[in-house]
């Protein structure tokens, strides 16, 4: 596949599945690589990690991650969680961030899809069929997000902001709905109902699961896509997964390229 052919499968689509080597000595040189392909600009670090607490509590705070931040006390065949759908980026405005790179060095024994949810198109089917649910989710107090690696306050670590809405033309979202979320159903009464749509019929049919084997590589459009860690058992070795984080969207770098 050409650059160009994967700038427009990512734009389209909203993702991509790539074959791109780990490299030994730095993981996060396929990133790198991949990026300059995709026209990117240098890797994005995320305003949670500006944080001054929030960096002394976790040791991982640029714009390139490890998943799990730290793999020495993981024991071999150990279960891991699951995750609730989220867009990266917990306290950036809507769009802030617009691709996540996630490239894979070791797999699960079993499990550990990533699962997209293509909450923007669910957006769009329920703008059709219910106006006044969809209108509930741009209200601009419609999705307050917070911190729990420290305490967030009313003042600090924690984004109140529409969960769709457009960005330069283009339909954005930042659904997200887990334990560092709360929606603003008590002054938006038709959001309970925008809710359940998202929570219930719209995953049946505006989802994909996706599992990396080592040295593939999903690009994904973090502002129109949500996306979800799912549950996993590590094998002898644990499974990792490195990030990286953008604050544009994929373009041909020129109009030949
Ligand atoms: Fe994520």
């Amino acid at each position: 596949m050409t650059d160009r052919e994967l700038i427009d499968e990512v734009t389209g689509r909203g993702y991509a599945v790539i074959s791109t080597p780990v490299i030994a000595d730095d993981p996060f040189e396929a990133h790198r690589r991949v990026a300059q392909s995709l026209g990117l600009p240098d890797a994005y670090t995320p305003l949670l990690y500006k944080d001054a607490e929030v960096r002394s509590a976790v040791s991982q705070v640029g714009p390139y991650n490890e998943i799990p931040r730290d793999t020495t006390s993981v024991q071999p065949w150990s279960e891991m969680p699951g995750q609730s759908f989220h867009v990266d980026g917990l306290l950036e405005p809507l769009g802030g961030i617009k691709t996540t790179l996630l490239h894979c060095l070791n797999q699960a024994h079993s499990g550990g899809e990533t699962e997209l949810f293509f909450s923007c198109d669910a957006f769009r089917q329920l703008l059709a069929s219910d106006e006044d649910a969809a209108q509930s989710l741009l209200h601009p107090k419609a999705l307050t997000r917070f911190a729990t690696i420290s305490e967030s306050t009313p003042t600090r670590l924690h984004a109140t902001g529409p969960a769709f809405g457009w960005v330069d033309a283009t339909l954005t979202t930042r659904f997200s709905d887990g334990p560092t979320e709360h929606w603003n159903t008590s002054e938006n009464p038709d959001l309970q109902r925008a809710l359940d749509y998202l929570r219930g019929p719209a995953r049946e049919t505006h989802r994909v699961q996706v599992r990396l084997a080592p040295g593939e590589m999903l690009i994904f459009r973090n502002d129109r896509v949500s996306h979800r860690g799912c549950t996993y058992q590590n094998g002898a070795h644990p499974r990792r997964l490195t990030r990286s984080m953008y604050s544009s969207a994929p373009r041909h770098n020129s109009p030949h390229s």
